[in-house]
């Protein structure tokens, strides 16, 4: 297992399935971890699992969309702990509807929360970051970001800005010693594909055909995507910036059709 010994990371959205997932993994690895998030009782939780884990972790009531109150954190947290050595930008929301039927108020809730949430939190902490020379931002994309999904426009929109947006950092800070990646996962088994699916007419069968898109036949555990977020997090992926990690069970390697 990969050693995150002495390292201080941040993870947003770390209430709930995949965020809380990384921040167990990073807190069981043996980092700072401070649990960012809208949602108190998820975060809270997430930071008892880490305690009771022999970890170490902290609360902070964050909502990614407000600029002003990321750079209070980023404030807060330089003061008393000094530059994150890891910032993972996962908090994140979906939207199902073709542009038809996607309103322009859903439209920029998905992209404040997405795009302008990432760029908020990014803006926040990567200069301390840059200026020490060292650091690990990972962000949270999704299959979506790299193949256009049918009826989520907002969504799968603003995954693709968050592949650019992970690309165009990794270039702008490949030579400070600042490494920016990002994970692209399939359909991953959480409470937000569990809303998701709660959206449809018949849950039962957009559950079977969500795992029918899946080359293996399963939607993934969130652990199975915090794997890939600890390698990214330690010093051995070392090599590794500006790129976009499928971790989709085969969702993007082909149509599969013959
Ligand atoms: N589950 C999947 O199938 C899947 C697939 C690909 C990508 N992703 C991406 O992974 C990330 C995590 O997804 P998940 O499935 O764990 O979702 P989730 O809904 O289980 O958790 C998301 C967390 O983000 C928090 N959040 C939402 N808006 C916020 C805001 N404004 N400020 C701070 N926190 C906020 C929520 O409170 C929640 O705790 C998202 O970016 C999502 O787009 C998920």
């Amino acid at each position: 297992m990969f050693s995150l010994a002495g390292k201080l990371a941040l993870v947003t959205g770390a209430g709930s399935g995949i965020g809380a997932a990384i921040a167990e993994t990073f807190g069981a690895a043996g980092a700072v971890v401070i649990v960012a998030d809208v949602n108190e009782v998820g975060g809270r939780r997430t930071v008892a699992t880490i305690e009771g884990a022999r970890g170490e972790a902290e609360f902070v009531l964050l909502d990614v969309t407000s600029e002003a109150a990321c750079n209070e954190l980023a404030d807060q947290v330089h003061e008393a702990r000094g530059p994150l050595d890891v910032l993972v930008n996962n908090a994140g929301i979906g939207h199902v509807g073709t542009l038809l039927t996607t309103t322009g108020v859903d439209f920029d809730r998905v992209w404040s929360v997405n795009v302008r949430g990432l760029f908020n939190v990014t803006r926040a902490f990567l200069p301390a970051m840059v200026e020490r020379g060292r650091g690990s931002v990972i962000n949270l994309a999704s299959s979506a970001g790299v193949e256009g999904l049918k009826d989520r426009f907002a969504y799968s929109t603003s995954k693709h800005a968050v592949v650019g947006m992970t690309r165009c950092l990794a270039l702008d800070h490949a030579k400070s010693g600042v490494r920016v990646n990002c994970l692209c996962p399939g359909r991953v088994e959480t409470p937000f594909v569990k809303s998701r699916l709660a959206e449809y007419p018949d849950p039962e069968v957009a559950y079977r055909e969500m795992c029918s898109t899946q080359a293996n036949g399963r939607m993934g555990r969130p652990d199975e995507i915090a794997a890939f977020a600890l390698y990214l997090a330690a010093d051995e992926s070392s090599f590794v910036t500006g790129a976009a990690l499928s971790i989709d069970g085969g969702m993007t390697a082909g149509s599969g059709r013959f």
